[in-house]
């Protein structure tokens, strides 16, 4: 269903990297590594809870005809996914389904100004998603929602439409939940944030979007399957893994996410942060970045052509994007487009792609590894996010790096909670 084809990268002899492969293929799926009590994605599509999994869809559908707009307050691994998901397969200018937003995902007073004007005389759904149940941006931004709610609704009113996603026991969150009776969906003790899109904390969002989960639940399982091997010749999420870590064996530091559909940005925001999080430690890995083409070919596209040698390119291909497009005729040609009448605009795209691939390898020595997929439907994103997460544990492996932390960001915190006068910082 995906595959990988590094004909624009180089040569890669990944056979010597078999031996590895099978030794992390194995401590993956046994769960002996460092970080294993986060491996609860491995398993997730065979045991997650089918009695949660159909109150999302019951939720989806009490609210759908009595919604405008559900504001998806989280931060991090609890929103980067649902927002991929949402964007990747409904589009960015969906017709159909209430709109979905986002806040606590920042500080910005403004920003979140913003939203509560924006909410202001919609018919509003709440759905505060925080593992933790303490992180700032999210706590801050929830306590102004649902003191809106509460004034709109009554606290009657407000407790049908603001829902949770949480600790199963513990966290300020889940306290304030219980007390206020607040409907509650489940963040996994053994699931990580970035690991996280296809529990709750995405799929209760991608349900109220309309989108139809069980195709998203199809596609992760089918990928388990498909991917639990450790043959190199057959798995290419693992040797995506290899051939990355030869790149940047070969000086390349950077990886540049490419993709030539605009509803795809959001999706490698969230790939940025599962490769940059999972492996950004110790003073190792690969800095992620992304762009869209051909929109960035006119900004970051002469870095790329010309630049200081950093990068390879990773471009997400979209083999049917699915959509019927054409260059309409003009009897006057007054733009002289005329050549390209009757031509589909994804051909035209495709043309784009084809010729910046040579242009950045065959004339700018920049490798592009390309990750094709099928379509951006429901189905498809749940088999890549299954194909990303096996990737990126194998690739963080390889480097002697746990996957599942992320000591550094607490870093910031430290300091800020000190300016703010949290009690006990
Ligand atoms: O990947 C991660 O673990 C982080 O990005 C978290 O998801 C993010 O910090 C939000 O944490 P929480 O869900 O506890 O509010």
């Amino acid at each position: 269903m995906i595959t990988l084809n590094d004909r624009f990268a180089g040569s890669f002899d990944v056979a010597p990297y078999q031996e590895i492969v099978t030794k992390i293929h194995r401590m993956i799926h046994d769960k002996t590594g460092a970080g294993n009590d986060f491996l609860g994605w491995v398993d997730w599509a065979l045991n997650y809870d089918e009695e949660e999994f159909a109150r999302m869809i019951d939720a989806a559908e009490r609210l759908k005809d009595r919604t405008d707009v559900v504001v998806v307050c989280g931060i991090g691994g609890s929103y980067l996914g649902a927002r991929a998901a949402i964007e990747m397969i409904k589009g960015l200018y969906p017709s159909t389904g209430p709109e979905i937003i986002f806040a606590g995902n920042t500080f910005s007073g403004t920003y979140m100004k913003q939203v509560m004007d924006y909410i202001k005389d919609k018919r509003t759904v709440v759905n505060v998603i925080s593992k933790s149940g303490t992180t700032t941006e999210t706590a801050l931004a929830f306590r102004i929602l649902r003191a809106h709610m509460e004034e709109k609704y009554g606290k009657e009113g407000a407790r049908e439409r603001i829902l949770c996603t949480t600790d199963k026991a513990r966290g300020v969150l889940k306290e304030l939940a219980d007390r206020e009776g607040y409907e509650t969906f489940v963040i996994p003790d053994d699931i990580g944030g970035r690991y996280s899109g296809l529990t709750a904390v995405g799929l209760l969002p991608m349900a109220l979007a309309g989108i139809n989960i069980r195709e998203v639940m199809k596609g992760f399982l089918k990928a388990n399957h498909d991917l639990n091997t450790d043959d190199l010749k057959v798995n290419d999420a693992y040797r995506y893994a290899v051939e990355r870590r030869i790149l940047q064996a070969r000086g390349y530091d950077v990886e540049m996410y490419v993709s030539y559909e605009m509803q795809m940005r959001s999706y490698m925001e969230w790939l940025k942060q599962l490769f940059g999080e999972s492996e950004g430690k110790e003073g190792k890995g690969i800095l992620p970045d992304s762009v869209i083409f051909s929109t960035d070919l006119h900004s970051l596209g002469q870095f790329i052509q010309e630049g200081k040698k950093v990068l390879f390119e990773t471009v997400i291909e979209v083999k049917d994007p699915g959509c019927a497009m054409v260059v309409p005729e003009d009897a006057e040609n007054s733009d002289g487009m005329n050549y390209l009448s009757g031509k589909k605009l994804d051909w035209v795209n495709a043309q784009a792609m084809e010729g910046t691939l040579k242009a950045h390898y065959e004339t700018g020595s920049v490798p592009n590894l390309i990750i094709t997929i099928p379509d951006m439907k429901a189905e498809t994103f749940g088999y890549m996010c299954y194909w990303f997460f096996v990737a990126c544990a194998m690739t963080c492996y390889m480097l002697d790096i746990n996957p599942f932390n992320q000591p550094g960001v607490e870093v910031y915190k430290k300091n800020m909670f000190k300016l703010l006068g949290k009690p006990g910082a």
